[in-house]
């Protein structure tokens, strides 16, 4: 069964590590992202776009197979399934079909409705032993083609919306979803440390757009206060690149190469490892 990830994020704020939030897109992601964790033996967050679980056939399925995978798969870490970026109504549909963890994104709405929204899912999750990710100021990405440098979150805004109860906050502090544009200056570490110093030194922080940053920065960012990174990007490109690889050598005109079970399995090997990598960087491994 999944758990909340509320005990793993306290335990990596206080132990100075970084727990691995993985978005996943399918079956066969959601496998790798398991091998990974348990090869690894390092408690993880599964996650899922509002996008990628209506893709997958909506949350209850999320819920369902993630469990049953749990079970057939033999996982022993700690495992908490989570909604990445969700609006409120995702977040109260996800709390209803048995998500351990929940991240309400407010960002895009009036600061003082983001806030009060935050506080009533805080409540509720609370008293359901779900842990509630929220969002202050919004990460940047691309948007039309055009891809901003980064934005970076009021550190009294963070303290308002930390003060609602929330495990985790997420805050922006130069970081991109998706591939980082050239030239991307890098974290903003005084920013992070504003806002340490305005929320306290208890409540773990998130890193959204965990893909493409230096491995340094992103530990100089957990040795701060960062206790979940979201990877969703990188696992995407590795599987991308040995899927393609295995299709241009012609492996899937030999035999049955064509075999969704072989056409897969490269990119299925790529995310294992590549999970266990970012669960190395952010210093998870054996914290299960
Ligand atoms: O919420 C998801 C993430 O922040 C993933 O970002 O695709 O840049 O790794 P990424
Ligand atoms: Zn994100």
């Amino acid at each position: 069964m999944t758990v909340s990830a509320r005990d793993m994020v306290i335990a990596a704020r206080k132990g100075g590590y970084g727990i691995g939030a993985f978005n996943i897109n399918n079956l066969e992601w959601t496998q790798s992202v398991l091998k990974g964790a348990q090869e690894a033996n390092a408690p993880i967050i599964v996650q899922t776009s509002m996008g990628a679980a209506k893709y997958m056939g909506g949350y209850k399925l999320c819920v369902d197979m993630v469990n049953d995978l749990i079970d057939s798969m033999g996982i022993t870490v700690p495992i908490a399934l989570h909604l990445d970026h969700g609006n409120y109504e995702a977040a109260k549909a996800c709390i209803e079909a048995g998500y351990s963890s929940i991240m309400f994104d407010g960002s895009a709405l009036p600061f003082e409705e983001n806030l009060a929204k935050t506080r009533e899912l805080a409540q509720i999750c609370k008293d359901k032993g779900i842990s509630l990710e929220a969002e202050v100021g919004a990460i940047g990405g691309e948007e039309d083609g055009i891809v901003g440098m980064g934005e970076c979150a009021d550190p009294d805004e963070c303290k308002a919306i930390a003060d609602c109860g929330v495990d985790m906050l997420a805050c922006g502090i130069g970081n991109i979803h998706g591939v980082y544009p050239e030239g991307w200056p890098g974290l903003r570490f005084d920013v992070l440390d504003a806002i340490i110093a305005k929320v306290g030194d208890d409540l773990p922080l998130v890193l959204h757009g965990g893909s493409g940053i230096p491995d340094a920065m992103v530990q100089e960012a957990v040795r701060k206060g960062v206790s979940k990174i979201n990877v969703n990007t990188e696992l995407q490109l590795v599987f991308a690149a040995k899927t393609r690889e295995y299709i241009e050598a012609g492996k899937d005109k030999e035999g049955k190469g064509f075999d969704p079970r072989k056409l897969l399995a490269p990119g299925f090997a790529a995310c294992v490892d590549m999970v266990k990598y970012k669960i190395d960087v952010f210093g998870s491994t054996n914290k299960a």
